[in-house]
């Protein structure tokens, strides 16, 4: 008989178990699908002014056997929710996935969103597996298709000069890059450009609308991000008149100094065509092979109709190592 409970972040025997199961379940994945006990013992339980998270798990007489993380954005989008199901490898097919998912889906309506998004993930070169026939099967449909992509910090190293050499910081702009913490001149205009990213970024059918960022909310972010130790290594395009052009930014947490990942990529449409895109994931890799010697790569995810910053990826040398189907469910 296996019941799903909820359960409360705090309790670490509880979210351990939790944890184990969703690196059991993912550990057929190529790449970093997981983040270690110790990323995920701190960030789970912390205060996240941005999102509210409900851990869920399936438990089978003393053991845990399913795991269940529904995400809702407090800020915007507040009719949307993001649930993930896990079931230890050794127990799937058993209906606890649908059991998991069932209860994220009430515990989302009960909260008033009406739009559950979702992931699967296949190997690159097609279709298959348990993710996206269980997505199917639970109701949800693709929205957007994406590419998971890897670099090794090796194929960056290698190509690293001659990029720089054919892609130099265009003339008027200049670069400024930042450890978490914007430095206030750009703060305004770091925001301006961030309520942006939603319209611009390809969003296929997902159902999301913009956000707006103001310094308040910026700190607040900061500071999350400083108490859980993850460092957004961010670099900005200043633009002649002064006003952010562009961003990217590679996210390294303390406690795995090995790994890295690429949040977000944006230029200003007024500022597009002089690869201000490129030279800004320049800066940003650079920052992260500087300061952490331990690095081995990093991964990033962009929709497969992107095809101008998929061009700037494969520049850089990312290679795509799964593809992402983005799932969407009315409900
Ligand atoms: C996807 C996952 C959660 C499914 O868990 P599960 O407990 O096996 O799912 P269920 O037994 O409740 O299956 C529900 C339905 O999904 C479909 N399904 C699940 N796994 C399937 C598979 N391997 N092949 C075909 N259909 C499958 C079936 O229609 C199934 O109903 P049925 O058994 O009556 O035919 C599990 O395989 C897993 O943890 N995978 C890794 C993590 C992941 O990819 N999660 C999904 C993204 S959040």
């Amino acid at each position: 008989m296996v019941d799903v409970e909820q359960f409360n972040p705090r309790n670490e025997a509880a979210l351990r178990a939790w944890w184990e199961v969703g690196h059991a379940a993912t550990s057929y994945r190529p790449g970093k699908p997981w983040p270690l006990w110790e990323q995920s013992r701190v960030a789970l339980p912390a205060h996240n002014p941005e999102r509210g998270i409900t851990l869920i798990g399936a438990i089978d007489g003393r053991e845990m056997v399913g795991a269940g993380l529904l995400i809702r954005p407090l800020k915007e989008n507040l009719h949307t929710a993001t649930a993930f199901a896990y079931v230890r490898p050794d127990r799937t097919r058993e209906g606890i996935g649908r059991r998991l998912a069932t209860e994220l889906e009430v515990v989302a309506g009960g909260d008033g969103r009406t739009t559950l998004q979702s992931e699967a993930y296949l190997p690159p070169d097609g279709s298959g597996g348990a993710s996206e026939a269980f997505a199917a099967a639970m109701g949800y449909a693709v929205a957007s298709r994406e590419s998971i992509k890897e670099l090794t910090l090796a194929d960056y190293v290698a190509r690293r000069n001659d990029l720089a050499a054919s892609a130099p910081v265009p003339d008027g702009y200049r670069i400024v890059t930042f450890d978490t913490v914007c430095p206030d001149e750009h703060l305004d205009s770091y925001g301006r450009l961030l309520g942006m990213l939603l319209d611009e970024v390809p969003l296929g059918d997902l159902d999301l609308t913009d956000s707006e960022w103001d310094g308040a909310r910026i700190r607040e972010a900061e500071q999350r991000l400083t108490e859980i130790g993850r460092h957004m290594h961010t670099a900005l395009a200043i633009a002649p008149d002064g006003s952010v052009a562009g961003v990217s930014d590679v996210r390294i947490d303390d406690d795995d100094p090995a790994y890295g990942q690429v949040g977000i990529t944006l230029v200003d449409p007024a500022h597009r065509g002089h690869r201000l895109g490129l030279v800004l994931k320049l800066a940003t890799h650079d920052v992260a092979v500087a300061t952490y010697p331990s690095l081995v790569s990093v991964d990033t995810s962009n929709a497969e109709v992107n095809t101008w910053m998929n061009a700037v990826n494969e520049a850089l040398g990312y290679r795509t190592i799964e593809t992402l189907l983005e799932l969407q469910k009315r409900l």
